[in-house]
C-alpha cells in the first residue's frame, strides 16, 4: 500500500513526480493492488487528444460493483455501507450494511433483467436521496446496464430531453419526495415527461409519500411487490474496462445538454484512489458529502468511491434549512461524521443564520472538510474553517468536473498546507496547464490563463453520448492536444492553483452548472419576447445569481412588468426547474451583438455587475449604441 495513503507533502511530491514520469507504472500499481479483476489489462493506456480517444486498461474485465460491495463482505459484511438520515429528523436513520446492500442491489438487478433490461441498455433515474437511488445505480452496474441519473429537481421537460437523449427504455422513480416541509409529485413530473418518451417501456415505482399515482398500464409497477419476489442474488456481468458505466447530463454553453460518458475500470480506480487520499478515510470514520446523487459529486464520491472503500457514508434526504438551520450539525453530532463535504453555497447559506445554530451540536468527531463545486470565498473559507473545523480540521478545497469524474485540484489533508480560495496542487496523475488567449503554454509562477489538463487520467469522460465530434470540439479543439476544462486560474508563487471562474457561458450557480442556452430557449416562448440573454452576476450567497435581458415584442401594448416577470420565471422553472429561475430580469430594448450576430455577454455581464467603468472595446459591435441605452434604462 506503498502509494495509496499520502502521509506528507514530501511523500506528496514524489509520488506526484513519478505520477508524471511514469503515468502508466503508476496507476498500474494502484490498479493491481486495491481492486479486485476477473481478469487483468493487456495495455494501461493508449490515448490520442486529437481524435479524442483515450482507453485505460485494455483488456481487463471486472464488474464495479464487486469492488463496492462482494469484496467487502468477508470483512466488513456487517459494517453500515449506507446510513441514510431521513427528511424528517423524528424519522429513525437506516443502516444498511454492506450484506443488506449486498442483497438489495441483487434483488433490484434480478428486476431489471425480468423487465428485460440487458447489458449496454440505458435506464434512467429519477429518485430523491433515498437508499433506493443508491441502489438503482449500483443494480444497474451490475447487470452492466447504463445508468442515466437526472436530479429530482428538474422539471419534466428537462428530464424528458434527457430521457430521449440518451433512448432510456426504463424509468426507475417514486410516488413523491420529501424537501424540507415540501412534498413533490415526483411520478406526475415523469408522466409528463413520458408524453414526449416514446423510448421508454417500463417505469418502477419506489414508495416514499404514500401518495396515490397515476397507474398506467403495461407500464407503470410500484418496485417493492416485485424486489419481493426476486433473488437476492444475481451474478454480476463481466464488463471490459472501456464498457460504458453512466451517462450523466451537464450543462454547455449551447445547445441541448451533454451526455457525459463515464466507462468502467479507470472511473473506479480514479475515485477511489482519489476518495480515500483526499478525505484520508480510516476504517471506523463516517463520511458525510451533502450533494445529492443527481449531480457528479454524488456519484463518484457518495456511491462508488466511498464503497469503493468499504467506507461509511451518509445519504442525507433532506435540506439544510429544515427543521431548522442547525441541522447539518446535529446530523454531525448524532453520526459522529468524521469527513464533511459540502458547497461553498450551502456554507454562505448557513454562516448568514448566526453561530446559535453551530454552537448547539457537539462537532468533535469532524476531522476533514471539504468543499467542491464553485469557488469558495474568502470570508466563507475563514467561517467554515472558524466555526465548523475549529481551526484543527484542514479543508480540502476540490477542484473537478463532471467532465473529470474524479477530484482534479485539491490539498491532501495534514499533507498540504492549505491557502484561503485555494485548490492548491494536482492530484498525482493530474498534469495541469495554465494557457494563454494566443495557445502558448504559460509556464512560471505568479501567472494567470485557461486551465487545461495535458495528459489523460482514468476517471476522464470519453465522449458526449451520441456525439463524439461535439465532444472533441468543447474539450479539444481550443487548445492543441489538451483538455480543455472552460475554468480560468491563477498559479501562485509557490505553484498553488486558484480557479477564478468559467471563462465560457456557463454560469455556475448554487454550484449547480447552469448553461445559457435552455435558459433563453425557456425565456423565448413566452408569447411577449422577442430575445433574451441571460448572465451571471455576484450574489452573496448562490456565488452567481441570474440577470435576464429580455426584448419585448413590439406589440403596441403597454404590459405589466411585474406580471411578466413572474410569468418568466414560471416558464423557467417548467422547462428547465426552480435552480434556474433569474433574480433580475431587466426589459430592454436592444442586446450588444458582434458582427457575426453573437451575443456579447462580456458587457451585459459588467452591466449586471454594476461595473460599467471598463466595458472594453465596444467599437466591433454591430450595434454600439445599444450599450448605453441598456446602461440608462431603469429597472422597472
Ligand atoms: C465546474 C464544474 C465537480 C463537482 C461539482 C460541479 C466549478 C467545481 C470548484 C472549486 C472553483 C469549482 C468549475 C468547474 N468548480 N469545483 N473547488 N473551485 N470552481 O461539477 O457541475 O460539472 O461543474 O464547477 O467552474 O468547471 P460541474
Amino acid at each position: 500500500m506503498s502509494n495509496y495513503h499520502i502521509k506528507n507533502l514530501e511523500e506528496y511530491f514524489q509520488v506526484y513526480r513519478r505520477s508524471v514520469r511514469n503515468p502508466e507504472n503508476f496507476w498500474e500499481e494502484i490498479a493491481e493492488e486495491h481492486f479486485l479483476w476477473r481478469k487483468k489489462w493487456n495495455t494501461v493506456l493508449s490515448w490520442d487528444f486529437t481524435k479524442p480517444e483515450v482507453k485505460w486498461f485494455e483488456g481487463a474485465q471486472l464488474n464495479i460493483t464487486e469492488n463496492c460491495i462482494d469484496r467487502h463482505l468477508v470483512t466488513r459484511g456487517e459494517k453500515t455501507a449506507i446510513l441514510f438520515e431521513p427528511n424528517n429528523p423524528n424519522e429513525a436513520a437506516e443502516h444498511i450494511t454492506y450484506r443488506d446492500l449486498y442483497k438489495r442491489v441483487n434483488k433490484l438487478a434480478n428486476v431489471l433483467k425480468a423487465k428485460g433490461i440487458k447489458k449496454g441498455d440505458r435506464v434512467c433515474i429519477y429518485l430523491p436521496m433515498i437508499p433506493e437511488l443508491a441502489v438503482s445505480l449500483l443494480a444497474c452496474a451490475r447487470i452492466g446496464a447504463i445508468h442515466s441519473v437526472v436530479f429530482a429537481g428538474f422539471s419534466s421537460t428537462a428530464l424528458a430531453t434527457r430521457i430521449n437523449d440518451a433512448e432510456c427504455k426504463m424509468v426507475i422513480t417514486s410516488d413523491g419526495s420529501y424537501r424540507g416541509s415540501k412534498m413533490i409529485d415526483l411520478k406526475g413530473i415523469v408522466d409528463e415527461a413520458l408524453e414526449e418518451c416514446p423510448c421508454v417501456e417500463n417505469v418502477l415505482v419506489v414508495k416514499r409519500i404514500n401518495s396515490e399515482i397515476n397507474v398506467v398500464q403495461g407500464r407503470d409497477q410500484w418496485l417493492q411487490p416485485l424486489l419481493d419476489e426476486a433473488s437476492d442474488e444475481c451474478e454480476a456481468e463481466i464488463m471490459n474496462a472501456e464498457d460504458p458505466l453512466f451517462i450523466l447530463y451537464t450543462s454547455g454553453s449551447t445547445g441541448k445538454p451533454k451526455g457525459m460518458l463515464h466507462t468502467t475500470a479507470g472511473y473506479m480506480v480514479y475515485t477511489a484512489y482519489t476518495f480515500k487520499n483526499v478525505f484520508q478515510y480510516r476504517e471506523n470514520d463516517v463520511y458525510w458529502c451533502t450533494a445529492d446523487i443527481g449531480w457528479i459529486t454524488g456519484h463518484s464520491y457518495i456511491v462508488y468511491g466511498p464503497l469503493a472503500n468499504g467506507a461509511t457514508t451518509v445519504m442525507f434526504e433532506g435540506v439544510p434549512s429544515y427543521p431548522d438551520y442547525s441541522r447539518f450539525w446535529q446530523i454531525v453530532e448524532k453520526h459522529k461524521v468524521n469527513q464533511f463535504y459540502t458547497a461553498p453555497t450551502a456554507i454562505r447559506a448557513l454562516a448568514k443564520e448566526g453561530l446559535s445554530h453551530v454552537e448547539s451540536s457537539d462537532l468533535s468527531s469532524l476531522k476533514i472538510l471539504g468543499t467542491v463545486g464553485e469557488p469558495i470565498n474568502e470570508e466563507a473559507w475563514h467561517w467554515y474553517d472558524d466555526n465548523i473545523g475549529k481551526r484543527k480540521s484542514p479543508i480540502v478545497d476540490t477542484w473537478w468536473q463532471t467532465e473529470t469524474g474524479g477530484i482534479m485540484i485539491t490539498p491532501i489533508p495534514f499533507s498540504t498546507p492549505t491557502k484561503p480560495t485555494y485548490a492548491t496542487l494536482p492530484f498525482p496523475g493530474i498534469q495541469p496547464a495554465l494557457m494563454d488567449a494566443e495557445g502558448s503554454e504559460i509556464k512560471g509562477n505568479q501567472v494567470e490563463g485557461r486551465l487545461c489538463v495535458k495528459f489523460p487520467w482514468p476517471s476522464m469522460a470519453r465522449t458526449i453520448w451520441g456525439n463524439h465530434e461535439r465532444y472533441r470540439n468543447t474539450y479539444f479543439s481550443t487548445f492543441e492536444n489538451k483538455y480543455f476544462t472552460g475554468d480560468g486560474a491563477l498559479r501562485d508563487e509557490v505553484g498553488y492553483y486558484r480557479i477564478t471562474g468559467r471563462v465560457d457561458d456557463v454560469i455556475i450557480v448554487s454550484g449547480h452548472n447552469l448553461g445559457t442556452a435552455p435558459i433563453e430557449d425557456a425565456i423565448n416562448e413566452h408569447p411577449a419576447v422577442a430575445e433574451s440573454a441571460i448572465v451571471g452576476f455576484p450574489h452573496d450567497i448562490k456565488g452567481n445569481a441570474l440577470y435576464g435581458y429580455v426584448i419585448l415584442k413590439d406589440t403596441g401594448e403597454s404590459r405589466n412588468h411585474e406580471n411578466l416577470r413572474k410569468e418568466i420565471n414560471q416558464i423557467i422553472t417548467e422547462q428547465v426547474g426552480p435552480i434556474a429561475k433569474l433574480d433580475r430580469i431587466q426589459f430592454t430594448q436592444g442586446l450588444p451583438k458582434t458582427r457575426s450576430g453573437k451575443i456579447m455577454r462580456r458587457i451585459l455581464r459588467k452591466i449586471a455587475s454594476n461595473d460599467i467603468s471598463n466595458l472594453g472595446d465596444t467599437s466591433t459591435l454591430l450595434n454600439p449604441e445599444v450599450v448605453q441605452g441598456i446602461i440608462d434604462e431603469v429597472l422597472v
